[in-house]
């Protein structure tokens, strides 16, 4: 994507003063802050209407900005050289004199940091003196961002400025995991548990549905388009919407499609606007069909079984 230097320089103006910018990411828009700012956070949570114990993912340009804030290890070292920047967000130890909130983190002694792909934001950061808090630029429990249209749907005027970044190529969540000791899958997302492990060579444990919720991504009802959803559906009832992952011939009117042939890929991407689409077309339910639950299906069936929570 061609940067334009004049919005990166504007999205830094309203950052230094504390102010908030929602800013594109490879996997979904986020609603960013200066991580050092408690004011700056403050208005983060209040903008999303956030549960105050919900901490934030702190988003940084490379280790050297990192090293001040927190403790890594070798298994981060080694994600963090195949991955990053993309989309995997590493739950790592506070360092006792960092600069972080205590808002962003809600007084936790661990941070969830991310180092995003995107290249406008990749510019921005760059051009930062602190790393960006910055939580999914959406209405808490809600369907996330991929564009900058869903952020202006969601905040309208509330929200001083949308760094324009096109439309979010992957389109879900980065993949959360705890790597102090024995790496611990925390979300699902968009990048699979496979790659992970072949790289760590290594068990990993995965707790993306804990008996005691320790994050509230894994809350029961999130990713909500704010209308029933209902599962593995084959016959509609009247009036739904239909939700499928694969083009097919017979189509009507209220049939929508995640993808032409069943590709996962292209499906996660179109998720999250897809739901938004339907809301918009005033349906009052969505019925979903079979979503194969492999791969990224693994993951947009976690979203899919959040959202049907409602
Ligand atoms: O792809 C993404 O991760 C996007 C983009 C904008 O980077 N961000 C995102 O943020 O999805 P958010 O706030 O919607 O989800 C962050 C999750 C929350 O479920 C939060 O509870 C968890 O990360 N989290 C934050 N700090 C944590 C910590 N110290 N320990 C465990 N989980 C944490
Ligand atoms: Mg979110």
């Amino acid at each position: 994507m061609k940067i334009n230097l004049a919005n990166i320089k504007k999205a830094k103006k309203l950052l230094n003063k504390s102010e908030c910018v929602a800013i594109p990411t490879e996997t979904v828009y986020g609603l960013a802050g200066n991580a050092y700012s408690d004011l700056a956070c403050k208005k983060i949570y209040k903008l999303k209407k956030r549960p105050k114990n919900n901490p934030l993912i702190v988003h940084y340009y490379n280790t050297h900005d990192l090293k001040k804030d927190c403790k890594f290890n070798n298994t981060f070292f080694k994600l963090y050289k195949k991955f990053c920047p993309g989309p995997i967000t590493f739950i790592l130890d506070l360092n006792k004199n960092s600069k972080i909130s205590k808002i962003a983190t809600n007084k936790k002694n661990t941070i969830a940091v991310r180092f995003p792909k995107h290249s406008v934001t990749r510019n921005l950061l760059k051009n930062l003196k602190f790393p960006l808090a910055a939580p999914s630029a959406n209405l808490s429990s809600k369907v996330s961002s991929v564009c900058s249209a869903d952020v202006k749907e969601d905040f309208g005027k509330k929200i001083k400025y949308v760094l324009e970044g096109g439309k979010s190529s992957i389109g879900l969540e980065s993949t959360i995991i705890d790597v102090r000791k024995k790496p611990k899958i925390l979300r699902l997302g968009s990048l699979q548990i496979s790659s992970i492990k072949k790289i760590l060579n290594k068990k990993v444990i995965i707790k993306n549905n804990p008996s005691k919720i320790s994050i509230p991504g894994q809350f029961k009802l999130h990713y909500s388009p704010g209308i029933p959803l209902r599962l593995n559906v084959k016959k509609i009832k009247n009036n739904e919407a239909y939700l499928l992952i694969k083009k097919i011939q017979k189509t009507k009117p209220n049939y929508y499609f995640l993808s032409k042939k069943g590709d996962l890929k292209e499906a996660a991407k179109n998720l999250y606007s897809t739901l938004r689409k339907i809301k918009k077309n005033k349906y009052k339910s969505i019925a979903v069909a079979k979503i194969p639950n492999k791969g990224l299906g693994k993951t947009i069936n976690d979203r899919l079984i959040r959202a049907s929570k409602f």
